[in-house]
């Protein structure tokens, strides 16, 4: 297994370009299912979750082709409605083959993901949105089996929380079904409208696109059709938390700015300075000045994301003085805490907040530490690129799940790291 090693306390300097979107790569993916013919995908990352869902596809006797950033999925052939327990335990958003295939071939047989290092993450709101569409639902050694005779049938579906891949699913079922489908308190990530312009563009017909009510008018056929992942948001934030917590001075390119209107703030608060353009971003933070502490607190999108609640983390204990962090998305998605604390965070938590005791701008020290889970991790780079001597951050595959050339992009400003076999 490989290991990631830092040698930090450099600034951060250059400019990187950023990737596209893994969490809207993946329903972009699923949804090219709904539809015979060759859909093709520009700025698609390279990502292991992305390998993730493409051998999913193939297991369903999809084919595709890859060629740079831009992928080929030919869904001519959809042979199979089986998605295993082998590929959905490496990565839950495999659920999301759920709803094009229940639309497309009117049976699906999914395992159910499991817990997940960030809490329980359950998919009743999935299942109970395919009932509402007339879908007979049954769990049945560890999978479920879902089956409808002919087409779904609109209705109205209404969602406790707002679950990003909850509706993307409802959403991708309901393009095929046969009437009105009305999502009530749908999520408004940014991933949703990508997938929403997708499905338009073969041949949807949906309304109220960025809000939480989405309107579904249900069509016989859908159409390939080209289209392109927005940039990632999460990869953008990450990299400006960095820049900020070592100091220095980078420009962040392909990116979109507007997704990103809570972490902004926050990180302009903490006495950063951010220029926002149409399609870049560039931070300048001064090591001489101290990081004032900023409470955080995740909330659904336009609200602070909790795929940005570590890396802020590892952050806040660079600070001069106290910050309160509240994680309510999920349940336990404080794995982090103990590993910073390897580094010398000093942070106390208590249920859902982490009470965050800044040290200083040289408050960490490097320190063998381990990756949890994919935004965990990142924290962990974050903070040892700001710690004082050499970081060791083991399994890295959690990294490599959501960000495309880490190494590359980080060495590119200047930081020391690389990868070692364990
Ligand atoms: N929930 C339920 N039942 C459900 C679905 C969700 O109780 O059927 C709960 C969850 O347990 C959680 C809340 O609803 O408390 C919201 O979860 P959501 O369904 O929105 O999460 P998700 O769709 O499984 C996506 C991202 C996550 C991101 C969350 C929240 C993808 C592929 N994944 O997950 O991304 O954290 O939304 O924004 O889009 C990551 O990229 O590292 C990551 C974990």
């Amino acid at each position: 297994m490989e290991k990631l090693v830092i040698e930090g306390g450099r600034e951060l300097r250059g400019e990187i370009r950023i990737s596209g979107a893994k969490n809207a790569a993946l329903p972009l993916i699923a949804a090219s299912l709904l539809a015979k013919g060759v859909h093709v995908l520009h700025n698609v990352p390279d990502l292991r979750d992305t390998r993730t869902i493409l051998r999913l596809l193939e297991s369903l006797g999809v084919s595709w082709e890859r060629q740079d950033d831009t992928l080929r999925i030919d869904a001519t052939d959809l042979n199979y409605s089986e998605a295993s327990y082998e590929l959905v335990k490496t990565m839950r958003a495999s659920v999301l083959v759920l709803g094009p295939l229940l639309a497309r071939l009117g049976q699906a047989r999914v395992s159910l993901p499991g817990g997940c290092a960030i809490g329980a993450r359950p998919i009743d709101f999935h299942i109970l949105g395919f009932e509402q569409l007339g879908v007979t639902c049954r769990l049945e050694n560890g999978y479920v089996d879902a089956e409808i005779d002919g087409r779904l049938q609109g209705n109205t579906v209404y969602f406790d929380l707002p679950s990003v891949t909850g509706t993307e699913n409802l959403l991708m079922a309901a393009t095929l079904a046969q009437g009105t489908t009305v999502i009530k308190n749908a999520a408004r990530e940014p991933e949703i409208g990508n997938l929403v312009d997708m499905l338009t563009a073969m041949g949807a017909e949906i309304e109220g696109r960025d809000t939480d009510r989405l309107t579904i008018h249900g069509v016989e056929q859908l159409q390939a059709a080209e289209s392109a992942v927005i940039p990632d948001r999460i990869e953008t934030g990450t990299y400006l938390i960095a820049v900020a917590a070592t100091g220095g001075e980078a420009t962040l390119t392909h990116c979109n700015p507007g997704h990103l209107p809570a972490l902004l703030e926050k990180l302009r608060a903490t006495g950063v300075e951010i220029s926002a353009h149409e399609q870049s971003l560039t931070i300048r933070a001064s090591c001489d000045q101290p990081l004032r502490a900023v409470d955080i607190k995740t909330m659904p999108y336009p609200g602070y994301p909790t795929d940005l609640q570590a890396q802020f983390m590892a952050l806040m204990t660079l600070s001069d003085q106290s910050a309160v962090v509240n994680e309510t998305i999920f349940e336990n998605r404080f794995m982090h805490v103990a590993e910073l604390k390897r580094m010398g965070a000093d942070i106390r938590v208590d249920g859902r907040t982490a009470f965050v005791t800044g040290l200083g701008r040289d408050g960490l020290t490097g320190a063998p530490v381990m990756a949890t889970d994919l935004r965990a991790s990142s924290s962990l780079v974050i903070a040892g690129l700001a710690a004082a001597g050499r970081t060791d951050i083991s399994r890295i595959y959690h990294l490599e799940r959501g960000y495309e050339n880490l190494v590359d992009k980080l060495t590119g400003l200047g930081a020391r790291v690389w990868k070692e076999q364990e």
